[in-house]
This record gives structure tokens, C-alpha cells and sequence, in this order.
């Protein structure tokens, strides 16, 4: 539920300034202080804010704030920025009713700060969306790109605005907004080239140094250094809580949102940095000729720079420093300018051209805030304009800003008695006239368009001749000596002629907000704002675009003989435009007062503030306020409020409001002239009634508060002891069961107890019982079972006595049978059974012996030796005839498994066996080893083709042999080829036959019976072999070449078998003589070969060693 509060609720002084009691200057001012020093920055006059600067941040700017006021009405909650805001946005959403804020004030007394707060809380209670919060964005980030350009610090302010700004935020019927516009005024541009002590010059300056990265500043030529530039005021360049180069940052930030292009960043910054180069031109007189002085630029370096920068001809802009063209209708005049007119030449150029920029920034930032739907749409204005100005020494814009004060002044009064009437009117209460001042008088005195101060400075700054700020001034003093509230030493309204605070150069005005005097020095040339056309045209001619396109009229092609607007008189038609725009608004204020000139928090200097009091006119804003009825409220809140203080109404009132509010104002009773009853509100003449019906609403609310307090507390009570009644119930049930459960719990466990005693002794008697009977039972049966027992054993014995009486008389009988028989048949056993019973005992050992031999069979190999023994020596004839024809039998078996080949291997094995067995030492060695033939396989082998060609016949031995040379006795190395019919010896290595024998020729063989491979082929005598003589030849294969040789003879038909002759000593024929070859056993020496020895022509020994 929404809870209706109200602003008189916890007020500090009064929240409303209407209501102050007594009101006078000194209650006034003691009301601010005393909010001011709790905390409460904002009071209001009406619907007006006053709002005091606290120079420090305040937790009343939070989003929480935000929502607590949002849609709230303006009297509901204390006085608040927000309720202002929300009330001016909700006026706007809701009946259709276009919005200003006026927010007035001095410098630094927190106005920027104000319209922001605006800015920001519209922004947060309207509608949202990507669109919406687009142009909300761009709307807010205008702020910090405005501001590094046209703020700077100054005494006053570290922030101080240097123009006036009005901004125009455009909204839809559904409250979202859709764009703005931004108007600028009056750009503080003297600023640019010199700034009193202790100011600083554009922030822009300082932070393009302090900011930029050093590669930006190398292409814009410019040092980080701020004691290199002119313009900048170095004493107070650095601002404590000021952070140039994170503000600098923030502005590029705030300029890509606001959607400027990259290169249109960097024309602005290049001509920012052009004016900081304009600033370091100096110049130096040169002697004319004619006795004058002409400038010339002392170091061109800067201006090189300068034109390098903007893409200026150096030359032109040269010369635009040393000569003035003056055009008077077709004649065209070249002056030289001194070294005093150069420089002011110069800052006049470097003024405009920062200027020029300023409002060339404004143009753009609206080109991208602008709404972009024609639709109709709804305005909300916020100006934040300079305050009104008095400082020492007052000049030509602190005239202007004057000016411009008393005009919002003058539509402040015109709206809020517009506004009174319209609301007696609207509630039909009669219209009283008000007394109040009315300065549309001091208006007329400055801007009349025949004999106002603007018009006259007009006319003399256009009259030719000579011009000065005298001639100005003795011009003001004869046209406005009569005016009431003009004052000048030659004034007939000066009451101080003798007054020196009034100094000859100067003339006061008294302004609506008090007396300002104005030196009228400067006023001619700042209301002439000249910019010599040589310059202008300068600047137009240079390639860099924005330049070009901030000084048009250096266009020659539209040369305009024509003077501009003086500064003058272009600002009062613009504040003209202003006015003419606010009063089509519905204005809402906010008056600001700065509480110290130290921008210290907690300070309040209560003749500063009085001074803002009174020139902000906020005195008489309470009494035009107060004029008819101090306060009004409409019947529902106003009957809410107070409904306890009557019985009738309260606690409620079933009727209409009116009624209601009507019946408790008589009742209470109210003096029927302190009160009016208008057609939604009622108004309350005096602030004291409304005071006396808060003082009786508060008693009535303490009683109405012990009445709720001692309800409540009855019923606390009451349901405290209702809640105690019920819980004892539950808690004892609780309890009742729990005790009823342990009882019961008890019973059960002595019950199962005494149940288990009984049942335990029921069962142990049952055991007993069934332990014995079973007990008797088993007696039972081992009684039985003994005497079964010895029945049974009685039987035995008796049976066994039986059996053996019973085999005793078969034995006797048998005995006795056998006498019988053996006295009766003795006499024929003795004839005929003896031969039987031997001849059958020795069948059966011959059965036996004949099945255990064939169960005892020896191996099948022919060479095996075993046989089962001989098991009666009876049998030792047989037993070896057996195994002989055993024997027999397995050879015949293993023979005739025989293949051809094989058998004639073994037939030339048994031919060597009968040759040399027993006959000759070196036969059992051989018997191994099989008889190869072919050691050389001659046929296969290519080394012996040629003596394969030379041999036809098949070959049936080939080996090596010795020949043994009988000279020498030594060997020569041959092939031995045995054929069917010759014997072949051949060179070893050739291969070349060396002797064929045939075997016709061959009478015998000679071998020795020792171990050793020496033979001797014998020739028949008189063959044709024999004339070469015998073969005296040794091989390692001896017995299978004789072998071979003897066979060959006995299975050819045509010759006779050869002799083998076996003996130690044979005689061989060597060609003529006879030599006797004898064998000779001796020791092994030097190993086991066999050597030869000629011992004379007719001995050959061979030692043949003796075999291990
Ligand atoms: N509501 C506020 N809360 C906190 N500080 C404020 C407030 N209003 C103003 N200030 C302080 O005062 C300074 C000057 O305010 P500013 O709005 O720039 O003055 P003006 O625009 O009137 O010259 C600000 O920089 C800020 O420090
Ligand atoms: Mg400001």
C-alpha cells in the first residue's frame, strides 16, 4: 500500500518558504541555514527550488531517490531536485503540456550541476529501449563535450560554465525521448587569450595537453608543456580533483557517442591546437620610411606550424598580420597595423576562431541529436544560463548577462502571476490584485529599441567619425539621465555626485537584484566584435575544411560591404527568441545559491547568501506567492491529513471531500476568512492556520497514536495468551501420551517377563520328561542289544562246535577213505602212473617256456644281441638254435626290404668283407663308411669337363690318389678314375689324362696287412701298359678301390678276376728295375702319417705307425 506522506512531515524549518512565519529577511535566511546545516539542500518557494551548493556529493542522488520520488506528488515528500523534475516530465507525459526549467543562480552556485540532475532523472524515469536509451545517451554525452569547450576554472568554480546554454529535449506522446536541440549564448571568448589571475583558459586546452598521446600531439605539432603557450594562464593550470588527461579521455568518448567522425575529432583538435600556435606569434616593429612603425612577426616558426596545421598559404596569413584593407564602397584602402593592432589582430583572430568552433560544435552535436521523426512531439527546455553578475570591476558581458537575468526575471513574475490567476480562476476564487515590482522598466532601460543602452551603443559604434568608450558614455548620460534607474556622475538622478565609489568611465544600473556599476571602457569594441576582413579572408582560403567553413565572409566572391550585427545587438535578439520560447512553456525553477565564496562544504556565509537572496529576488517570490492564499491542497490529501481532528469525520467520511474538508474546518473552528474553498482544493490564507491545524493534527496523532498502542497491545496480549492457552493443550496431550505410551511400555516388558519365566519352566519340565524317556528308551535297546548279544554269540559257538566236529569227522572219514583206497590200489600205481605225471609236467614247462619266450620277443634289428635267458638248463640246445634261427629269419627280413642299389652297395660291402676281413688292418675302419664311388662327381663338377670328354664309359670310381714317384719316393697328386674297363690317372689340376690302363692289362693288386692306403697296380708283362712299369699309388679310400677293381673283374665275361695279394713285402716293376716295397710297423711319431722312404734302388720302406 502507497503511503500518503507529506512534505510537512519531519521538516527541518519549513520545507516551503510560503509557510515561513514571521516572514522577514532574517527568518528566511535563519531557514536556509538551518536546513543547510541538515543536510537539506532544497527548499521550496511554491513550486520553486531553492537549492543550496554543498560542495560535497550527498547520498540523495541514488537510484533508490530516483524511484522514491517517481510519481509521486510535488508536496508528498520533502523538497527534492527529483520532485521537480518528475513533476515538470509527468505535466509533460500527461496533459500534453510543453516544459521549462529555468535554473538561475551566480556562478558556481551549482546550476550545471542542477540541470544534469534533470537531465539525468527524466532520463531514468522515461521510457527505455535500444532507441530510446540511443538518444538518451547522446543526449547526456553532449554534456562533457559542451563543457570541456565552454567551462573552464575560474575563482568561483573549478567547472564554470562560459555560455549560456538552453536545451530543448523533444519527447513523444508516450514520454520517450526522441532527440534535442541545443542554443548557445554568448561564449565567454575573451577567455581564449587572457584569463584573470588564478583562472585557467578552456578546459580543452589543458586536457588536449595533458590527455593526448604523444603521437597525437606530434601531428597536431604541439608540446606537452603548458608554460610553451601564450594563452595558457600557467599559475593555476593544474586544478586540484581535476584530472586533465582521464577528462580527456572521457571527451572523445563522449564525442564518439555523440557520433562524431573520426577526422572531424581531429579537424577540431587541430584547430584548437592552432589557436594555442596563434598565441606564440609575437611581433616586433619595423621603421617605416615615414616615420611609422609596421609589424613584422618576430619568430615565423609558429606561424609556419600554424599554416601547416590548417593549410594556410604562410604569406597570406603574413601579410594579414601587417596590413588592414579597408573597403569604402568601390575604394579599396591598404594600411599598415602596428605592433599593438597586430596583436590585437591576433587575438581577435584567435577569439573568433574558438568561438566560431564552439558554435560550429553546437551545430553538430544538434545535427545528431536532432529528433529524427517530424512527428508532433512535446519539449522540455532546461536553461542553464549565467547568473547575474556583480563583480569589482563590471564590463560589456556582465552588462549583457545582466540583461539577460532581468529578462528571465521579468518572465519569472509574468509566468507566476500568470500561472496564480490561472489557478483562482481555474478553482473559482475571486482574483485579488497582488503588489509586486515589476522590472519590465529596467528591461526598457537596455534593450528600448529607440533610447535603450543596447540601441545606443548600437548607433555609436555605427556613426563614423571618432568612436570611443567616452563618447558612448557621455551619450548615455544625456539620453538616460532621466531614468530611474540609471545612475552616472552626470546623471541628475545620482544622489552621490560627490560620490567617489562612482568613478568618472562608468554608470550604474540598478538591477531588479540590486546596483551594478559598469566601466564603460571596452564596450565599443567588444559590442563591434572586429575581425579585420584580411584575416577572415585568410582563413578562407585555407584547405583545411571547417575553417574554411567558419569564416564565410572571407569569401571574396560574397564580399558583404555590409557590417554584422554587433554583439550586442545579435544577443538581444536572441534572448528575445529565448523569451519568446519560454513563455509558450510551462516554466518550473530552480533558484541556486552558493553558501560560501570557498566552494567549501559546510560553510554557510549568511551575508553571501543574503546578498543571492535578495538579487535573486526570492523574498518577493514569497510574497507574490503569498499574495492571496499562503498554501492550497486539494480535498482528498487535505481531508486525509487531517480527518482525526473532528468525530464527524473521522475515522472516515462517506461523502465528497469538500464536504468533508468543509465540515472539519467548522468544527474545528477555522475563521471563515482564512480559508477559501475553491472546485478541487482549498486555500489556506495564512501559514498560521495551516500550522495551527498541524500543531492539533500531531497532538491528535500522539493520542491516536497511545489509542493504536493500547489496542495493540491489548491484542498482542490477548493472542500471546491465546497462543500460550493453545500450546499448554497441545504440550500436555503431548505430555499425556507420552506418559500413557512409558506406562503401557512398562506393563508390556513385566508381562513378556513373567510370561517367559513361566514358559521357560514349562519347557525345562517337558525336557526333563522327554530326557527321560528317552533315557529309558536307550536302555531299553542296549539292554536288548547285549542280550540279542549274547543269544547270538551262545549260537555262535555252538554252530562253530558243530562245523568243527562235523570237518573232523570228514577229515577222519577222508583219513580213513584214503587208507582205504591207498591199501586197496597200491599195487596198481606203481605200473603205469609215474611215466604220465613226468610226461605231462614236462608238457607243461615246455608250454610255459615257448609262451613266455614269444611274450619276451628281442628287437627285429640284425645287429641286436639280446636274448631272453635260458630258463632250464635242459633247454640249452634249443634255446640257441632258436635264437640262431631267430636271427636268421629277422636278417632274411631285413633283407628283403632291399632295394637294387642297395643291395649291390652291400654285395661290394661283403666282397671287401671277404677280401680283407681278418686279412688286413685297415678293413674295420672301413666297414662304417659307406662306399661312395664318385668322390669327385665328375660329371657334375664343370673343373672336370675336359676329362669327362676324354672318359666315355660310365665312371664307377673317381678319387684322389698318391702317386708315389720312385725317385723320389714322394707323392704327386692324381684323379683316380675307375671305368668297366680301364683305369684312368689324370692331373689333378688339368685334368689332363696322364695314364689309362685297361683293366685287360692288370694282373694283381698288391696291398700290405697294415693299416695304411698303399697300393700297387701290377701289369701283365709284355702288355701294352707294362712298358711304363707298375703303379706304386696310396689312397684314403683303398679298400673300396680294390673292392671295385676285384669286382669289375668278376663280372666281366672276357678276363680272368684280379689277384689281391696281401702280404708285407711285394716287389713292384718300375720301368726296368725291380724295388721291393716293405711295410714296417713302428711307434706313432709326430703324428699318425704314413711315410715312405727309399732306402736304396732296390728298398722302399713305408713306416706304417701303429693305431691307438
Ligand atoms: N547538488 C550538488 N551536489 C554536490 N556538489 C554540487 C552540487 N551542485 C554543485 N556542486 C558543486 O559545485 C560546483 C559548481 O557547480 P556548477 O553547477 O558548475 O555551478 P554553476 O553552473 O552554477 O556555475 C560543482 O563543480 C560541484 O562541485
Ligand atoms: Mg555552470
Amino acid at each position: 500500500m502507497e503511503v500518503k506522506t507529506s512534505l510537512l512531515d519531519n521538516m527541518i524549518g519549513v520545507g516551503d518558504m510560503v509557510l515561513l512565519e514571521p516572514l522577514s529577511e532574517e527568518s528566511f535566511l535563519e531557514n536556509l541555514k538551518n536546513r543547510f546545516d541538515h543536510n537539506e539542500i532544497y527548499t521550496y518557494i511554491g513550486s520553486v527550488v531553492i537549492s543550496m551548493n554543498p560542495y560535497r556529493s550527498l547520498p540523495i542522488y541514488t537510484p533508490d531517490k530516483v524511484e522514491e520520488y517517481r510519481n509521486r506528488n510535488f508536496y508528498e515528500l520533502s523538497p527534492h531536485i527529483y520532485a521537480l523534475a518528475d513533476e515538470a516530465y509527468r505535466s509533460l507525459r500527461d496533459q500534453d503540456k510543453d516544459q521549462c526549467i529555468l535554473i538561475t543562480g551566480e556562478s558556481g552556485a551549482g546550476k550545471t550541476e542542477a540541470s544534469k540532475l534533470v537531465m539525468s532523472y527524466v532520463a531514468a524515469v522515461c521510457g527505455k529501449g535500444q532507441e530510446v536509451n540511443k538518444v538518451k545517451e547522446q543526449l547526456l554525452q553532449s554534456n562533457p563535450v559542451l563543457e570541456a569547450f565552454g567551462n573552464a576554472k575560474t575563482v568561483r568554480n573549478d567547472n564554470s560554465s562560459r555560455f549560456g546554454k538552453y536545451m530543448d529535449i523533444e519527447f513523444d506522446f508516450k514520454g520517450d525521448p526522441l532527440g534535442g536541440v541545443i542554443s548557445n549564448y554568448l561564449l565567454e571568448k575573451s577567455r581564449v587569450v587572457k584569463q584573470p589571475r588564478g583562472e585557467r583558459n578552456f578546459h580543452i586546452f589543458y586536457q588536449l595537453l595533458s590527455g593526448a598521446s604523444d603521437d597525437t600531439l606530434k601531428k597536431l605539432k604541439l608540446d606537452r608543456d603548458f608554460s610553451k603557450y601564450n594563452y595558457l594562464s600557467l599559475d593555476s593550470a593544474v586544478v586540484n580533483g581535476l584530472d586533465d588527461a582521464a577528462s580527456f579521455r572521457t571527451v572523445r568518448n563522449a564525442m564518439q557517442i555523440v557520433g562524431f567522425m573520426e577526422d572531424e575529432m581531429q579537424s577540431v583538435l587541430q584547430l584548437v591546437a592552432a589557436v594555442l600556435k596563434l598565441g606564440n606569434i609575437e611581433f616586433k616593429p619595423e621603421s617605416r620610411n615615414n616615420s611609422t612603425d609596421e609589424s613584422r612577426i618576430k619568430d615565423k616558426n609558429d606561424l609556419k606550424e600554424m599554416c601547416e596545421l590548417l593549410g594556410i598559404e604562410q604569406s597570406v596569413l603574413e601579410r594579414a598580420f601587417s596590413y588592414r584593407t579597408v573597403e569604402a564602397k568601390l575604394e579599396k584602402v591598404s594600411t599598415t597595423l602596428n605592433v599593438s593592432q597586430a596583436y590585437y589582430a591576433r587575438d581577435a583572430l584567435a577569439k573568433n576562431l574558438y568561438s566560431r568552433l564552439f558554435s560550429w560544435l553546437v551545430t553538430r552535436i544538434n545535427e545528431s541529436i536532432k529528433a529524427q521523426t517530424k512527428a508532433r512531439h512535446k519539449v522540455m527546455g532546461v536553461l542553464d544560463i549565467y547568473g547575474f553578475e556583480i563583480f569589482e570591476d563590471n564590463s560589456f558581458e556582465q552588462f549583457i548577462i545582466n540583461y539577460c537575468n532581468e529578462k528571465l526575471q521579468q518572465i519569472f513574475i509574468e509566468l507566476t502571476l500568470r500561472e496564480e490567476q490561472e489557478e483562482y480562476i481555474r478553482e473559482g476564487i475571486e482574483w485579488t490584485n497582488i503588489e509586486y515590482f515589476n522590472n519590465a522598466i529596467i528591461c526598457d532601460l537596455i534593450e528600448n529599441n529607440q533610447n535603450g543602452i543596447l540601441a545606443m551603443l548600437d548607433e555609436e559604434c555605427l556613426r563614423p567619425g571618432t568612436v570611443t568608450d567616452e563618447t558612448f558614455l557621455d551619450k548615455l548620460n544625456t539620453i538616460c539621465a532621466e531614468h530611474q534607474h540609471f545612475e552616472s556622475r552626470l546623471s541628475k538622478n545620482s544622489k552621490f555626485l560627490n560620490d567617489h565609489s562612482l568613478p568618472h568611465n562608468c554608470f550604474r544600473i540598478q538591477h531588479y537584484a540590486g546596483k551594478v556599476l559598469y566601466r564603460s571602457e571596452g564596450f565599443v569594441d567588444k559590442n563591434n566584435d572586429l575581425l579585420y576582413r584580411d584575416l577572415s579572408q585568410a582563413m578562407y582560403k585555407a584547405t583545411h575544411s571547417l575553417i574554411k567553413e567558419l569564416f564565410p565572409e572571407g569569401n571574396p566572391a560574397k564580399v558583404n560591404l555590409k557590417r554584422p550585427p554587433t554583439a550586442g545587438s545579435q544577443f538581444k535578439a536572441s534572448v528575445g527568441t529565448l523569451m519568446r520560447n519560454l513563455q509558450t512553456k510551462n516554466p518550473n525553477y530552480i533558484r541556486c545559491i552558493k553558501p560560501n565564496d570557498k566552494k567549501a562544504a559546510h560553510v554557510f556565509t549568511e551575508s553571501l547568501v543574503c546578498h543571492q537572496v535578495r538579487y535573486l529576488g526570492l523574498m518577493e517570490n514569497v510574497r507574490v506567492r503569498r499574495a492571496g492564499y499562503a498554501f492550497r491542497q486539494p480535498y482528498e490529501p487535505c481531508l486525509e491529513r487531517y480527518k482525526m481532528l473532528c468525530k464527524r469525520t473521522w475515522p472516515h467520511w462517506r461523502g465528497p471531500a469538500r464536504e468533508g474538508v468543509e465540515t472539519l474546518m467548522v468544527d474545528l473552528p477555522i475563521p471563515t476568512d482564512e480559508v477559501s474553498y475553491g472546485r478541487s482544493k482549498i486555500f489556506i490564507r495564512n501559514p498560521r492556520t495551516l500550522f495551527f491545524l498541524e500543531e492539533r493534527r500531531r497532538q491528535c496523532l500522539q493520542d491516536l497514536a497511545t489509542l493504536i498502542q493500547k489496542i495493540y497491545r491489548g491484542w498482542k496480549c490477548r493472542t500471546h495468551f491465546l497462543l500460550l492457552k493453545k500450546s499448554q493443550i497441545v504440550v500436555s496431550a503431548w505430555y499425556r501420551r507420552f506418559a500413557q505410551q512409558k506406562k503401557y511400555q512398562k506393563i508390556k516388558s513385566s508381562t513378556t517377563v513373567v510370561q517367559s519365566y513361566i514358559r521357560g519352566w514349562q519347557a525345562r519340565k517337558l525336557l526333563r520328561e522327554l530326557k527321560y524317556q528317552k533315557r529309558c528308551k536307550e536302555a531299553v535297546t542296549t539292554i536288548a542289544a547285549y542280550w540279542h548279544g549274547t543269544q547270538a554269540r551262545r549260537e555262535l559257538r555252538r554252530l562253530k562246535e558243530e562245523a568243527r566236529r562235523k570237518h573232523a569227522v570228514a577229515v577222519i572219514w577222508a583219513y580213513w577213505q584214503g587208507l582205504k583206497v591207498r591199501r586197496e590200489y597200491r599195487k596198481f600205481f606203481r605200473a603205469n602212473a609215474g611215466k604220465k605225471i613226468y610226461d605231462f609236467t614236462i608238457q607243461r614247462i615246455m608250454q610255459k617256456y615257448f609262451l613266455g619266450l614269444k611274450n619276451n620277443m628281442p628287437p627285429m634289428s640284425p645287429i641286436d644281441k639280446n636274448w631272453p635267458a635260458r630258463p632250464y638248463r635242459f633247454l640249452d640246445g634249443v634255446h640257441k638254435e632258436l635264437q640262431r634261427i631267430f636271427h636268421l629269419w629277422r636278417c632274411k627280413k631285413y633283407r628283403s626290404k632291399f632295394t637294387e642299389e642297395k643291395k649291390a652297395v652291400y654285395e661290394e660291402k661283403l666282397e671287401a668283407s671277404k677280401l680283407f676281413k681278418d686279412k688286413k688292418a685297415l678293413y674295420p675302419s672301413s666297414v662304417s663308411k659307406p662306399f661312395k664311388g664318385d668322390y669327385l662327381e665328375i660329371r657334375k663338377n664343370p673343373k672336370y669337363q675336359k676329362l669327362n670328354s676324354a672318359v666315355e664309359e660310365k665312371v664307377l670310381l673317381a678319387d684322389v690318389v698318391n702317386k708315389i714317384n720312385r725317385a723320389n719316393s714322394k707323392g704327386t697328386a692324381r684323379i683316380f678314375l675307375l671305368t668297366k674297363k680301364n683305369v684312368v690317372l689324370a692331373d689333378q689340376k688339368t685334368g689332363q689324362v696322364k695314364a689309362s690302363v685297361p683293366l685287360l692289362d692288370l694282373a694283381s693288386v698288391s696291398v700290405s696287412t697294415k693299416n695304411d692306403g698303399f697300393f700297387a697296380l701290377k701289369l701283365k708283362a709284355g702288355s701294352a701298359s707294362a712298358t711304363k712299369g707298375d703303379f706304386l699309388l696310396s689312397s684314403d679310400h683303398l679298400i673300396e678301390i680294390i673292392t671295385k677293381l676285384h669286382r669289375s673283374g668278376a663280372t666281366a665275361a672276357d678276363r680272368e678276376q684280379i689277384n689281391i695279394d696281401i702280404s708285407d713285402e711285394f716287389l713292384v716293376q718300375f720301368k726296368h728295375d725291380k724295388v721291393c716295397v716293405k711295410f714296417i710297423q713302428v711307434a706313432p711319431k709326430n703324428g699318425n702319417s704314413v711315410s715312405c722312404k727309399r732306402k736304396n734302388n732296390r728298398l722302399l720302406e713305408v713306416l706304417v705307425p701303429t693305431t691307438a
